[in-house]
């Protein structure tokens, strides 16, 4: 039997195998963007065509991937993204999606509209829980949500502002997903090809938005969803903001960021970081490669405070590109859910192996022993 450093090289080695192991309707959701998935590609070739130049005759070098954000240390500069219906990839995918996070020292965020509960994820995150916000209208509704990611150990909020209106996500729709009423019909679709996957999941599928569960007084797919588009807020503005940061006693986070003007303003009403994204390329088609986007939020915030980055990132040298053009923390989405649906608890662990070997060998070839080393001047290729 081959090892899984062998077996899985690189993430899409785990893509690969996750395509294959799992229902085509739970893949097209993981894997698609929105429109001709051109927001999607294009975040891709535009990592990509980030060069860095190399120095050398350093002698040798011993990188130090660990750093710290918001008060709290960390392993590497990676998180896990909050992934909606993630127990749809696979039961239980939160809970061990956590576990490899605690372990290895990063960030999980958990999602608003999971298949798990704060109270479930928190204990296996520990001190490494983060809480994903899609905004509650009814600020009592808002407090609660809060009050239970907090007490299940999360310490950082971010609230997702990238999704105006719903997108239209065509390849979800092709192949049958709608979280109005196609899950559980494609579930029971699957029971006849993968019975244990099939059952495992119709459970979790249950209770898909899991946290909402409580509120909805309904498990029924279909008044969650109602209950979701009656009483959530898809665009809030400046003054939800504002009233997070009175309700939130952590650290806040906007997420979804693609301008410098809102990235300013966010900060302006008390948000403690900023974090760009283009939702990975699901959203807007023609939104930039948020890749792009990030010179120009760090050039207008300046400093004032610490730029997160998602969207596109399959290496730690895309991290390292990330790093050298001035975030301060990356965050990958699919990766680790390619890798839980590959195999299990030991591909998550293995999907962030990867992304941190990768970077400490990104780290050596460039010539930085240090994360701050990866913004030396005359380090981006023109
Ligand atoms: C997401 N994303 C997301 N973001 C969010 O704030 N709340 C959510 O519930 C979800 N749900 C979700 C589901 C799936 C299947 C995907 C792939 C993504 C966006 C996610 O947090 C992150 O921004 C992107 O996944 C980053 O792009 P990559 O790393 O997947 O390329």
């Amino acid at each position: 039997m081959q090892n899984l450093d062998d077996r899985f090289p690189a993430i899409s080695d785990l893509a690969a195998a996750a395509k294959c192991r799992i229902p085509h309707f739970a893949w097209e959701y993981l894997d698609s963007g929105t429109t001709d998935d051109v927001a999607m590609r294009a975040n891709r070739t535009a990592l990509d065509a980030v060069r860095l130049v190399p120095r050398f005759l350093k002698g040798d070098q011993s990188p130090d991937l660990t750093c710290t954000l918001f008060g709290q240390e960390y392993g590497a500069p990676i998180g896990m993204a909050p992934v909606g219906l993630t127990g749809l990839m696979w039961p239980g995918a939160e809970a061990m999606l956590a576990d490899t996070a605690r372990r290895g020292r990063i960030p999980y965020c958990l999602s608003t509209v999971a298949a798990m509960t704060p109270e479930e994820v928190g204990p296996a995150a520990g001190d490494y829980g983060w809480f994903q916000l899609y905004p509650p209208r009814d600020p009592e509704l808002r407090r609660d949500v809060l009050a239970r990611a907090w007490e299940s150990g999360m310490k950082v909020l971010a609230l997702t502002v990238d999704i105006p209106a719903p997108s239209r996500r065509e390849r979800q729709r092709r192949a049958g997903l709608s979280i109005q009423a196609g899950v559980s019909r494609q579930m029971l679709s699957h029971i006849a090809v993968r019975p244990r996957w099939a059952l495992a999941t119709a459970r979790n599928g249950k209770a898909t938005l899991a946290t909402i569960v409580k509120y909805a007084g309904t498990t029924d797919l279909e008044g969650l969803r109602r209950f979701f588009t009656e009483r959530f807020i898809h665009n809030p503005d400046l003054s939800y903001v504002e009233a997070l940061r009175q309700d939130w006693p952590g650290a806040l986070v906007v997420k979804g960021i693609l301008s410098a003007e809102d990235a300013l303003e966010v900060v302006e009403r008390g948000a403690d970081g900023v974090w760009v994204s283009n939702h990975g390329g699901r959203q807007f088609d023609a939104a930039p490669p948020a890749i792009e986007a990030l010179p120009r939020v760090v050039e207008a915030l300046a400093g004032r405070a610490p730029v997160i980055f998602d969207s596109g990132i399959r290496t730690g040298l895309d991290i390292a590109r990330a790093l050298a053009l001035g975030a301060d923390f990356c965050f990958a989405g699919r990766p680790f859910l390619y890798g839980v649906a590959a195999a299990g608890q030991a591909g998550a662990d293995q999907a962030l192996h990867i992304l941190r070997d990768d970077l400490d060998n990104a780290m050596r070839q460039f010539g930085a022993e240090t994360l701050a080393e990866l913004r030396r001047p005359g380090g981006i290729a023109p």
